[in-house]
């Protein structure tokens, strides 16, 4: 990750937000390269959802809505994370992430160790608890650790359990409920009747806007209303760059089924196409899992949800899960808006509030997992043999921020400077294209290899001199040249860049 962070800052592709200031916790800023490559994101998502697909409309709904929407949705009273606070330090950790264990010697709890949450969270309570029995000389056997975490505490415990800030018992609060939005006022008055929030999801604009879309955008079941854009999160613990952030990007989609339909198939079904679409952009399939949640600990109106895991350089997490909601959340804006929000159907001559399937994946997660599995540092030979390190971004050419570098062979060479910006100009109509005639060409291509663009053309000689008007394509991956016709390489890109 450290290597992934240091290039993400050093290329411009990420920023910590607000750095002269020394930064804000949880928010981040896309930098030149960054934003491209976000953008490339979204918009193959926004094609391959939306543009490439009958059955699918887009919406772009505002940030902050109604308060009623967020109690109808049932985000007022429970979107909420388990907090505890340590009185002394004024750490604040999420209840479910901090883990404690007894210290048992001989069968009898001598005191209580915590660590918070890692890839080896047992591993450091039984460092912890060993380290315990040494401090205090206790002789007798040390059973294993077994770890829980502070929502599983009893009361009696959590006095006894020591702070990760300090060390110490004592300071710990019992977890409370912590609500995640974040809230401001609408207009000039600051009182309760003016609280609104920034959205922590974009779904809920899909089911507000739903009979608006019905009226007027002749869709007919089965059809969804897919959406890009920015949800807010107060994460207690932000963290892993930019996987868990405060302000963060979602792209999700609602796809309205009918009540009879087999709504664990299409379920299914979602689920292959998200899997596809990552493999799509260049993430490796060896990369992905599936989770499926336990019965017991979905809400009582979801038929199941699975989510698709990515195995990050911090461990295997979700990253974009796909949810059937049933028919839950239109029928609570029903209710709550008095306005029903049912369709009729005219296969099955009936009305009623559909059910929908949901796959819902934030860009920075998305984002980071491409960085991740595309990030390499390979031992390879230059033109003389000799072995040099190269780091190398392998980037999709659908995402890649740069598609092609552009590299006279020489900058002091009129014919070849003339003909490589003529070709930059003509590619740069359709393609995000880099003119670069600084340095060696060894050094350029490492420069374009280190931000992930696939291909590199240079403008030699044999260009300007020879007939046929070729020039030398090297690619990212291979390294591999071979000499290539402009209408080769246009004929390349629309193939690869889609
Ligand atoms: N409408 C359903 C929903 O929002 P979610 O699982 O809470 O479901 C969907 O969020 C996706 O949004 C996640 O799978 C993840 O990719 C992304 N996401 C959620 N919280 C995030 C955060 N704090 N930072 C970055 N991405 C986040």
């Amino acid at each position: 990750m450290d290597a992934i962070v240091s290039l993400a800052k050093r290329r411009g592709f990420i920023f910590q937000s607000s750095e002269i200031y020394g930064g804000l916790n949880g928010f981040f800023d896309y930098g030149p390269l960054g934003s491209e490559l976000k953008k490339n994101i979204r918009d193959c998502w926004w094609n391959d959802m939306v543009r490439r697909r009958d059955d699918i409309v887009g919406l772009e709904s505002s940030i902050i809505m109604h308060p009623k929407v967020w109690e109808a949705s049932g985000h007022v009273a429970g979107f909420t994370d388990p907090l505890v606070d340590c009185k002394v330090s004024k750490q604040r950790y999420r209840a479910d992430q901090l883990f404690f264990a007894p210290v048992v010697v001989d069968g009898k709890v001598a005191g209580y160790v915590s660590a918070l949450e890692s890839e080896n969270t047992a591993g450091d309570l039984q460092a912890a608890a060993e380290s315990f029995k040494r401090k205090k000389a206790l002789q007798g056997a040390l059973a294993p650790v077994i770890a829980k975490d502070m929502t599983e505490a009893q009361p009696e415990e959590i006095e006894k359990i020591p702070s990760p800030a300090t060390g110490e018992p004592g300071s710990l609060t019992p977890p409370r409920a912590f609500n995640m939005m974040f809230e401001t006022h609408v207009g000039p008055l600051r009182d309760s009747s003016a609280v609104a929030y920034l959205r922590p999801e974009t779904a809920q604009g899909m089911f507000v806007d739903f009979k608006n879309v019905v009226d007027t955008g002749r869709v007919k079941l089965p059809f969804g209303i897919a959406q890009i854009g920015k949800s807010f999160r107060n994460e207690i613990t932000p963290r892993n760059f930019i996987f868990r952030s405060r302000e963060f990007e979602q792209m999700e989609m609602e796809y309205f089924i009918h009540e009879d339909a087999d709504w664990s198939k299409c379920h299914q079904d979602w689920i292959e196409w998200c899997r596809q679409w990552l493999m799509s952009i260049g993430l490796p399939e060896s990369h992905l899992s599936l989770y499926a949640h336990p019965k017991e600990k979905l809400a009582f109106y979801s038929k199941g949800t699975v989510d698709i895991m990515f195995k990050y350089p911090f461990g295997v997490q979700e990253l974009w899960g796909i949810a059937a909601r049933g028919n839950y959340d239109l029928g609570q804006h029903a209710q709550a808006s008095g306005k029903p929000q049912e369709i009729f159907d005219e296969a099955s001559k009936k009305k009623f509030v559909p059910h929908v399937i949901e796959p819902a994946v934030g860009v920075d997660r998305i984002l980071l997992a491409v960085l991740c599995a595309g990030y390499a540092e390979e031992d390879v030979k230059d033109e003389k043999g000799n072995v040099e390190k190269r780091t190398v971004l392998r980037l999709s050419p659908r995402i890649a921020p740069v598609k092609v570098a552009v590299l006279p062979l020489l900058k002091n060479k009129e014919a070849l400077t003339t003909r490589a910006h003529a070709l930059y100009k003509k590619l740069q109509r359709r393609y995000a294209v880099f003119y670069d005639d600084g340095g060696n060409i060894g050094k350029r291509y490492r420069r374009q290899d280190e931000i992930g663009t696939p291909w590199c053309v240079t403008i030699d000689f044999e260009t300007v001199e020879k007939p046929g008007d070729t020039f030398t394509l090297r690619e990212r991956d291979s390294m591999s040249q071979r000499r290539i016709t402009e209408a080769e390489l246009f004929a390349l890109l629309e193939e690869q860049v889609y």
